[in-house]
């Protein structure tokens, strides 16, 4: 009766990886995840649905040889995400449909950016995200997120997305995404890591407060929909002061590390796996976040309803 915050399915976006295999397939370093096939995908994504989890996001595993420098697949309308968008709204037309706006799992030099000369080229990152962005609506998506990190790219997504006939498809923007060791498990299940260098030129300083709020004041200009923090549990100050900063909806991405420190101490018997998620889901949501994405939306939304 006295509890302040309650968790709910309906907080969710359930991250997912795709790949054009007809096998899913376990990834090793997230446990219990799968780079599914597109049937595999279609039926996770509707156990979710049913257990009231209203929305996933997608993450493709690109072929090796369909990567280049300039990451051009990621536009391809005939390619794995603008499939897997179809596929889920063919069967789940009420699934919001939420596409993963970034450069590296499509780029040869691993970066969210295009590479020349060892420096990531922002502007011309930025024309490519446009037609990544188009693409993925064009498909039927409901919601672009943009995670590269070059500057301008909300601005110039939402002009790109109006001008095509996309005014309303919405965009999540990863206004303050750390530069974080955290995302460690997640480059091993694309294949994604950087070829050189870091991602510290365009993600932020993990010490920085000041500059997430200074973010959130640009996307809010540029005109995003929603903001995000990431990763969550090690940036809880952050959520909160990005919440008393605007008025839009606040996501946070609890991440594969994040995901995997809690599942490797739960294997080896060392926490409870229920509890320990349920209190570290709720202290995100208790920070301020209107929206978590986690990869144990699922089993978050069984438990809730068990
Ligand atoms: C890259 C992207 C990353 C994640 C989501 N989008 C990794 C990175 O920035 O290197 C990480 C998600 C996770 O760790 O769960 N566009």
């Amino acid at each position: 009766m006295v509890r302040e915050i309650s968790l709910s399915a309906s907080d969710f976006i359930y991250p997912l990886f795709v790949h054009e295999g007809s096998e899913d397939e376990v990834i090793d370093a997230m446990p219990g995840c799968r780079r599914w096939s597109m049937a595999g995908l279609v039926k996770e994504a509707g156990e979710a649905y049913a257990l009231g989890v209203p929305a996933v996001v997608l993450f493709p595993a690109v072929d090796g040889s369909l990567k280049n420098k300039t990451a051009d697949e990621c536009w391809n309308d005939a390619g794995l995400i603008p499939r897997a968008i179809k596929g889920l709204k063919a069967e789940y037309p009420d699934l919001v449909v939420v596409t993963d706006v970034a450069l590296d799992p499509y780029n040869s030099d691993g970066h969210d950016g295009v590479v020349r000369e060892g420096e990531i080229v922002n502007d011309e990152t930025v024309e490519i995200l446009v037609k990544q962005a188009v693409c993925h609506a064009k498909a039927g998506a409901d919601i672009v997120s943009p995670s590269d990190m070059m500057d301008g790219r909300v601005a110039a997504i939402r002009s790109g997305l109006d001008e095509a006939g996309y005014a309303d498809v919405s965009i999540l923007s990863y206004t303050a995404k750390y530069a974080s060791a955290y995302y460690g498990p997640f480059r091993g299940a694309l294949d994604s890591a950087p070829k050189g260098g870091d991602k510290k030129t365009y993600q932020m300083d993990y010490a920085n407060v000041s500059e997430s709020i200074r973010e959130t004041i640009l996307d809010e200009e540029e005109g995003a929909d929603m903001v995000m923090v990431k990763p969550a549990g090690a940036y809880l100050d952050i959520i909160y002061r990005m919440k008393q900063t605007t008025t839009l909806p606040v996501a946070a991405y609890q991440v594969s590390g994040e995901y995997l420190m809690i599942k490797s101490a739960a294997k080896a018997g060392w926490v409870d796996e229920k509890a320990v998620v349920l209190e570290s889901l709720t202290g995100i949501k208790r920070a301020g976040a209107d929206i978590i994405l986690s990869y144990f939306a699922k089993d978050v939304a069984g438990w809730l309803k068990g």
